[in-house]
C-alpha cells in the first residue's frame, strides 16, 4: 500500500486530527499517516495520556480505509505490533508484541498502539495510533508510571523520528497487507509465536474484573483464549500481566 506522511510540528493528537478530518467530511486516502513532532493531548488507551517530550519520539496516525466491522478492529492493532516489534529486532532490540496493543522489551513498553474505528456519511476506515519511544531517556522513562524504555535505553542509539517511520513503511505495508487479505488468520501464527508461548501463566484485569490462567491461543478475530480453573475463557480487551 501507498503511504503519505504530513509532518506536524504541534498537534493535539494525531488520532483526534484524523478523526476530525473524516467526521468534517473529508475524504481521505488509505495511507495518509499524521506525524506530530510535538502532541500536547496524546491518548493512550482507556483514556489515559500518553506523554512524549517534543521532538524525542515518534507519535503518528495512520488511516486506513475499510468496512471491517468493529470486531476487526483489535487484529489490525495487533497487525501493526508485528510490524514494529520486527523493525526493532532488525535493530537488534528483542522486543516482542504483546497483547493487545503493546510492543515490550522484556517487561518495559517501548510502544503502544490505539485503534479506532471511524465512519461518516459512507466512508469507514480504522485510524491507528502509534507512539513509539524512540529517543526517550533513563531519566524520561523513570518519570512514566509504568515500566518503560525507548530505541535509545536499549540500543544506545539516538534516531530520527522521521526515518524509523520510514524504516517501518515495508513492515507496515507487509503485515497491515496481510491482515487486509486474510484477518488474524494471516497473523496468527507469527503473533503467537512471538506474543506466546501457548501455556504461559497470565492475569487479566479489565476493569473490577481480574482472571488468572495460562494462555490457550487466540481466537479468530485476535481475542485471547485463556485457559481458567472454570473452563476456557474468551477476553476481547484488558491489561495483562
Ligand atoms: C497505549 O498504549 O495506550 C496506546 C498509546 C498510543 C499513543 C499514540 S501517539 C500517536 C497517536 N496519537 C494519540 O493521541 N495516541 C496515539
Amino acid at each position: 500500500m501507498e503511504f503519505n506522511i504530513e509532518w506536524h510540528d504541534r498537534l493535539g493528537s494525531t488520532n483526534a486530527c484524523l478523526k476530525e478530518r473524516l467526521l468534517q467530511g473529508f475524504e481521505i486516502p488509505s495511507g495518509l499517516i499524521i506525524a506530530a513532532r510535538e502532541q500536547t493531548a496524546g491518548r493512550g488507551r482507556s483514556d489515559r495520556r500518553w506523554l512524549s517530550a517534543p521532538d524525542t519520539n515518534l507519535c503518528c496516525s495512520i488511516y486506513i480505509g475499510t468496512a471491517a466491522e468493529l470486531r476487526a478492529v483489535p487484529s489490525l492493532t495487533m497487525a501493526v505490533a508485528l510490524a514494529v516489534a520486527e523493525l526493532l529486532n532488525a535493530l537488534d532490540i528483542a522486543a516482542a508484541p504483546k497483547w493487545p496493543n503493546d510492543v515490550l522489551v522484556g517487561e518495559k513498553k517501548i510502544c503502544g498502539i490505539l485503534s479506532e474505528r471511524v465512519e461518516h456519511r459512507g466512508n469507514a476506515g480504522i485510524v491507528v495510533g502509534i507512539g513509539l519511544n524512540v529517543n526517550m531517556t533513563s531519566e524520561e522513562a523513570a518519570a512514566i508510571d509504568r515500566p518503560a524504555t525507548s530505541m535509545l535505553i536499549e540500543g544506545g542509539q539516538a534516531h530520527e523520528p522521521a526515518s524509523v517511520l520510514e524504516a517501518l513503511f515495508p513492515r507496515l505495508d507487509h503485515w497491515i497487507g496481510a491482515w487486509q487479505s486474510g484477518g488474524f488468520s494471516a497473523l496468527r501464527e507469527t503473533w503467537t509465536q512471538k506474543a506466546g508461548p501457548i501455556g504461559k501463566p497470565l492475569c487479566v484485569h479489565d476493569g473490577s474484573i481480574k482472571k488468572s490462567g495460562t494462555l490457550a491461543g487466540f481466537g479468530d478475530h485476535g481475542e485471547l483464549l485463556l485457559q481458567t480453573e472454570c473452563g476456557l475463557e474468551t477476553i476481547w480487551s484488558g491489561d495483562v500481566s
